[in-house]
């Protein structure tokens, strides 16, 4: 054939698709500028690790969900379901610097620390670099061992000799396979490394942590060619200069997507963070016009944050929308809302809008938050002592039903909060325990005139 003589292909660095000419746009799934060049090699000598396996009945197949590993680090486990499942592959992707090796560090020792052997194999760090950071990290313990190397064929000896209950890679993008002459970090060596690496774990039933890097473009193959092949993908993320880093699992083959685990980065690593709530609010200000409340779920977990809005008026011709934790988007489009049907003149105005501690927030369930903060800021009117606003808002200026309110209002009393505005949709699911004030609201207006104690 004539293609096999091609030396040379094209990759796609989002979705692997493969093209033997360049595109400016991938074929495959229709990013710009993500094909790249990449040596053509011969696949056929990949090894056959399951070639032992034979069909039987699923219900003689045992229940390795029973067996799961306890990483000791409560939110770790929780975001992974329940601890590791042994041969599972975790991918933990994130920024540079977000703290991907410290967490992955961190959960090897933790296992470690019960005497379960773990490998940590680093690219990345030498040996000392790593003993270093393990001292900053308090965890000094024999069953950690430190590996560095990054030939994946040594680094399965080492496995097969040593049998760890984890083995961290640190990270996919500095090992190499020799089976294929790409270099480290390309499409090529990422994919066949995650594939070996994938049968090591399912073959020997040992779960592997894998760590990759995502820049802004997804760049250096990211770890998005990979999501498929592995059993969970996890995103560690937080603003660079915030304290707060979450962690959020995207794909979970053994668990819910929708819990997320908080951590602090301190001076000793990452700490654990059991109530969120508490430390997103510490720093509030109280009296100020443009800060609200709002219960946001993340998981199963509600989590009190404070939305922080400014409106000012603008210099320009174009006024100026800025965000930071929600989507620029829907503040645009919450604003829209409050020009048209409110009456509330802010389209030539500037607003920036911030969720204090770096969390994100995507849920329409803080959609009257939003509002009610740019409201409060535009009329420099503070929002009523200890209030908590929750609401969907639809685009003629009503006030939707959203989920779980009882879990949310219980977060605020916990936290001593006394009012709760919330959808007149969801006043029937709560029970008003005496202890506070649960008004239901229809629209944006009346939600304003309660909230900050004036007609919009
Ligand atoms: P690191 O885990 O090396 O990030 P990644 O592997 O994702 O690139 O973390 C790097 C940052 O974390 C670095 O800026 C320093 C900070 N850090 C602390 O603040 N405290 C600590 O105890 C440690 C280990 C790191
Ligand atoms: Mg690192």
């Amino acid at each position: 054939m004539v293609r096999a003589k091609n030396k040379l292909r094209f990759v796609c660095r989002e979705c692997g698709h493969q093209e033997f000419k360049w595109h400016g746009r991938c074929p495959g799934c229709g990013t710009w500028n993500s094909m790249i060049e990449e040596l053509n090699t011969d696949r056929g000598k990949r090894s056959t690790a399951f070639s032992e396996s034979r069909p039987v009945p699923i219900t003689t197949v045992t229940d390795v969900s029973e067996q799961r590993i306890l990483t000791g680090c409560g939110e770790l486990d929780r975001v992974l379901g329940g601890g590791i499942v042994p041969g599972s592959l975790i991918l933990i992707g994130g920024d540079p610097g977000i703290g991907k090796s410290t967490l992955a560090l961190q959960a090897a020792s933790a296992i470690a620390d019960r005497q379960l052997l773990s490998l940590y194999v680093t690219g990345e760090e030498s040996a000392q670099q790593t003993r270093m950071r393990a001292l900053r990290l308090g965890v000094m313990t024999e069953s950690l061992y430190v590996l560095t190397e990054t030939s994946l064929e040594h680094i399965k000896n080492y496995a097969e000799k040593l049998s760890p209950k984890l083995i961290v890679i640190d990270s996919i993008q500095t090992v190499y396979t020799e089976t294929i002459p790409s270099a480290p970090g390309s499409v090529a060596q990422v994919r066949e490394c995650t594939a070996y690496l994938l049968q090591m774990a399912k073959a020997n039933n040992i779960p592997v942590l894998i760590v990759g890097h995502v820049t802004k473009e997804g760049f250096l193959a990211g770890p998005r060619v990979l999501e498929h092949m592995v059993d969970t993908v996890l995103y560690f993320e937080g603003e660079r200069h915030h304290t707060f880093r979450i962690l959020r699992a995207v794909k979970n083959r053994f668990g819910s997507t929708n819990e997320i685990g908080v951590f602090e980065m301190g001076g000793q690593g990452l700490q654990e963070v059991s109530n969120p709530s508490e430390i997103f609010l510490a720093e509030r200000p109280t009296g100020v016009s443009g800060s609200v409340v709002v219960a946001g779920m993340e998981g199963s977990r509600p989590m009190l944050v404070e939305i922080q809005a400014l409106v000012s008026s603008s210099n320009f011709g174009n006024p100026r929308r800025m965000t930071s934790g929600i989507d620029i988007n829907r503040v645009n489009l919450i604003a829209a809302v409050l020009e048209k049907r409110v009456g509330l003149h802010i389209g030539n105005q500037d607003a920036y809008v911030n969720v204090a501690g770096g969390v994100r927030l995507t849920e329409p369930a803080v959609d009257l938050g939003i509002a009610v903060a740019l409201a409060s800021s535009f009329r420099d009117i503070p929002v009523i002592q200890s209030a908590v606003i929750l609401g969907e808002i639809g685009l003629t200026g009503e006030v939707r039903g959203i989920s779980q309110v009882a879990k949310r209002i219980h977060e605020g009393v916990k936290l001593g909060f006394g009012t709760f505005i919330i959808p007149m949709a969801n006043l029937s699911q709560c029970k008003d325990n005496g202890n506070c004030k649960i008004i239901g609201v229809e629209t944006v207006v009346e939600a304003f005139e309660l909230a900050l104690g004036v007609s919009a």
